[in-house]
C-alpha cells in the first residue's frame, strides 16, 4: 500500500493522547517527522511514535523534509498561519478546529485553499465518528424520510481556558467565545453535517451569576426543518447527543460517540408482546480501534489519507470551518439581544 509522508505540527496533548495513536493504526500514512516549539515535545513525540526527525521551527521542516501532508494541532492563528503556508508550498492539510480565532481570519485561510488541488480536513471528530456516520446513513434511507426537526445537546467539562489562545481568562466575553471555539464548534459542524446549511440561529444565554456557560439555541436549516440544543460548559464528564426526526416516520439518536437508537415502523423488536416503541439500539464502544480515546479521530484521518490517495472530495473542508465560525458569531450575537440571526456566508 502507497503510503504518505506526514509531519506532525504540534506535539501536545491532542496529538499524543489522539491524533498520533490513531496515526499509528492508519496503514496509508507515515509519521516521518514531528515539530513543535518545544524540542523537548518535539524530540519525545518522535520518539514515542517512531518517527525518524524533529524540528523546532516549520519553515526548517518544510525546507529540509519530502512531505506529502501536514497534521497541524496547535493554538488556532497557528492552524491558519501554518496551514496556509503548507497550502503554499502544495502540501495536504489537515488541521484541527478551530481553523482560526477570528471569522475574518478563517476566511482568509479558505480563501488560500481555492484553486489548489490539495486534500484539506478540519478535525471534525464528531461527524467521523461511526455513530454518527450510521445514522447519517439511516437519515438516507427512503424509510426515514424528510429530516423534519433536529434536537441536541452538548455539555462538557470546564469551564477552562486554553491560555495560549490570547484570550483573557478574566473576561466574560472572552470565555464563553472560547467555550464556543473550543468546544461548541464541534456540535455545530455535527449539526449541518446532519441537517445541511443554517440560515439563521437565535439563542438566550443563561443569565445565572458566576462562571456559569450555558445557552439554548434555535437553528432554522435552508432544508426548511428546524432544530435546537442545549450547551452548558459544567460537567463531570462530556454527554452529547443529536436527535434527528424523520417524516418517516422515524428517528436517530446518537450518544457520546459511541450509542445510537433508531425507531421507524416495521422494526424486528417487540413482537409478541406488549411494546411501547419498538427502537434498535447499538453501542460500538471503543475497543474496535485499539482503545484509542474516542471514535473519530481515526476515522477522520483515514478519510483524509483515502482522499489524497483516490483523489476524492473529503469533509469537513475549510468552508465548513469558515461557516462553523460564522455561526458562532451570529450565536453570541443573538445572546446579546440581537433575536434572530441571519447567516450570511461571502464567496
Ligand atoms: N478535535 C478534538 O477533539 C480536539 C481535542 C483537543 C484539542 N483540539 C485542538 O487541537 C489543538 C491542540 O490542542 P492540544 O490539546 O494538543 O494543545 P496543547 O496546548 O497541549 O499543545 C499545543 C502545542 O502546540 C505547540 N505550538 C504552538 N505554536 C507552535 C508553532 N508555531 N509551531 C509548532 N508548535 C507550536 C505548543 O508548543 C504546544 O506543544 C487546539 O487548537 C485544539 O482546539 C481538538
Amino acid at each position: 500500500m502507497p503510503k504518505l509522508k506526514i509531519a506532525m505540527v504540534g506535539c501536545g496533548g491532542l496529538p499524543n493522547g489522539n491524533l498520533l495513536p490513531a496515526i499509528q493504526l492508519i496503514d496509508e500514512l507515515d509519521l516521518v517527522a514531528t515539530c513543535d516549539l518545544r524540542e523537548d515535545a518535539a524530540r519525545k513525540t518522535a520518539e514515542k511514535y517512531g518517527a525518524p526527525r524533529f524540528y523546532t521551527d516549520h519553515l526548517k521542516l518544510f525546507d529540509e523534509e519530502d512531505l506529502d501532508g501536514i497534521v497541524v494541532a496547535a493554538p488556532p492563528e497557528v492552524h491558519a498561519l501554518i496551514g496556509t503556508e503548507a497550502l503554499n508550498r502544495g502540501l495536504h492539510l489537515f488541521t484541527e478546529k478551530p481553523p482560526a480565532m477570528t471569522t475574518a481570519r478563517a476566511k482568509e485561510f479558505r480563501d488560500a485553499a481555492k484553486g489548489k488541488s490539495l486534500k484539506v480536513l478540519v478535525g471534525t471528530v464528531q461527524r467521523h465518528c461511526p455513530v454518527n456516520q450510521m445514522a447519517k446513513e439511516i437519515m438516507g434511507r427512503e424509510s426515514f424520510g424528510t429530516p423534519m426537526a433536529y434536537q441536541a445537546r452538548y455539555i462538557c467539562p470546564g469551564p477552562g481556558m486554553r491560555m495560549d489562545w490570547g484570550m483573557n481568562r478574566n473576561s466574560d466575553d472572552d470565555m464563553f467565545r472560547f467555550f464556543f471555539l473550543d468546544h461548541i464548534i464541534h456540535h455545530i459542524d455535527v449539526c449541518r453535517f446532519f441537517m445541511g446549511d443554517i440560515i439563521s440561529v437565535s439563542a438566550f444565554r443563561s443569565q445565572l451569576e458566576g462562571e456559569l456557560y450555558a445557552a439554548t439555541i434555535n437553528y432554522r436549516f435552508a432544508s426548511g426543518a428546524t432544530g435546537n440544543q442545549v450547551i452548558a460548559f459544567r460537567s463531570p464528564a462530556f454527554e452529547n447527543r443529536c436527535l434527528i426526526v424523520g417524516s418517516g416516520p422515524a428517528w436517530v439518536e446518537t450518544q457520546n460517540w459511541t450509542k445510537l437508537e433508531y425507531s421507524c415502523p416495521g422494526l424486528p423488536v417487540g413482537k409478541g408482546s406488549y411494546f411501547d416503541s419498538p427502537v434498535i439500539k447499538w453501542d460500538g464502544g471503543i475497543s474496535y480501534q485499539g482503545g484509542v480515546f474516542r471514535p473519530g479521530y481515526r476515522e477522520e484521518l483515514t478519510t483524509w489519507a483515502r482522499a489524497i490517495l483516490d483523489n476524492t472530495d473529503c469533509a469537513a473542508n475549510l468552508e465548513d470551518g469558515y461557516r462553523a465560525m460564522l455561526i458562532i458569531d451570529a450565536i453570541i450575537e443573538s445572546t446579546k439581544g440581537a433575536g434572530e440571526v441571519v447567516i450570511r456566508p461571502e464567496g
